[in-house]
């Protein structure tokens, strides 16, 4: 049968949530990943060090015995965030970055920026620092397109900033478009990209497939074939630039369920043997390693995990539902059908 062993990964984008959310979710990224850049759009958003702290503090007690996963923290970046918050942060030694969700553009993001323009000391002081900024790079402009938010965002929003500061290290987040992607590779090295495997292996006709399907809904949405296509060439291609972030995003099953559901995919179950799948079906399992444990630290200025984990090539049923908070189930992504690549037990 065939297997590859890989560097441990890490997870570079994702949402963990908090108390029994936080303890349901939390062994699935642990076991694969050795550390996560984790969002901090929580009830109410992390904004100050202090709070980043308290989290990392309660993901620390919610982990496996023996389990030696590292929570990288992340703050969310608000119009009044002061600049001296950014030398605590950097500091700190645990917030690694800080979050710009633009306000009203996805869940918990009532918070976020509503002008970038009044965070511009803030933005210096990160330039200055080397702290990143990690973008959801999406408008929320009702009057613009809901599939073409990305690509707008890029040229009226994330040029714009490059410009204005040059030198300030950015990811663009869950990167779903092949505008987004040609960006980021055109930008000089101080910008990068993360990709999720939902976004290498669905298209937006998965929105759609028989009738309207609320687990594959996410933010930014699923895109058209071109771009998925463009996305696999840039994960795939070797790029530094683009790494692994799966944007695991639990939500109760009644809260996707609904007249109005919530966006984000959970895919933390499978969070790389998901991408193991895209890799094979692009024929180049041999870069998955760089794409999943190297670029990212790299970019990050942080070592690469030391451990090692092994996929081997066996199909496996990912279960119906997942449990999650009292009285509701998590629906992962894939549920009740298979993924071809099994993470080895240790
Ligand atoms: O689909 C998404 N879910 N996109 C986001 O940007 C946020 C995330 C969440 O927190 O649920
Ligand atoms: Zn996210």
């Amino acid at each position: 049968m065939q297997s590859l062993t890989l560097t441990r990964p890490d997870d570079w984008h994702l949402h963990l949530r908090d108390g029994a959310a936080l303890a349901a979710v939390l062994p699935d990224t642990a076991r694969r990943f050795g550390r996560a850049i984790v969002m901090p759009n929580l009830k109410p958003p992390l904004t100050t060090v202090a709070q980043a702290a308290a989290y990392r503090g309660r993901i620390l007690e919610a982990l496996p015995p023996g389990s030696d996963f590292e929570p990288l923290m992340t703050l969310y970046l608000t119009d009044n965030m002061a600049p001296r918050e950014i030398d605590a942060a950097k500091a700190s030694g645990i917030v690694h970055a800080v979050k710009l969700y633009p306000a009203g553009a996805t869940t918990n993001s009532d918070a976020g920026v509503a002008d970038l323009a009044r965070c511009r000391a803030t933005l210096a002081r990160m330039e200055a620092l080397g702290l990143p900024l990690l973008v959801h790079g999406e408008v929320t402009d009702p009057s613009v397109d809901v599939f073409d938010r990305e690509a707008v965002f890029v040229e009226r929003v994330l040029a714009p900033l490059l410009k204005d500061f040059p030198g300030l290290k950015v990811v663009l987040e869950h990167v779903t478009t092949r505008d987004g992607a040609d960006f980021v590779r055109e930008s000089g090295a101080n910008v990068a990209a993360t990709l999720t495997a939902h976004h290498l292996l669905l298209n937006r006709n998965a929105l759609f497939a028989g009738g309207i399907r609320p687990h594959h809904y996410c933010l930014p949405v699923l895109k058209r074939e071109l771009h998925r296509q463009a996305l696999l060439a840039a994960a795939v291609s070797g790029n530094p630039k683009f790494f692994l972030g799966t944007d695991s995003a639990p939500h109760a099953q009644k809260t996707k369920e609904a007249a109005c559901g919530c966006a984000g995919c959970y895919t933390a179950h499978a969070g790389i043997e998901l991408y193991a799948e895209a890799f094979a079906a692009a024929g180049a399992l041999d870069r998955l390693e760089a794409f999943a444990a190297f670029h990212g630290p790299a970019f990050y200025g942080l070592p690469r995990n030391r451990g090692r984990i092994t996929l081997v090539h066996e199909d496996w049923t990912v279960p119906a539902a997942l449990p999650y908070v009292a009285g509701d189930a998590l629906i992962p992504l894939r549920a009740g059908e298979t993924v071809s690549w099994k993470l080895q037990a240790e």
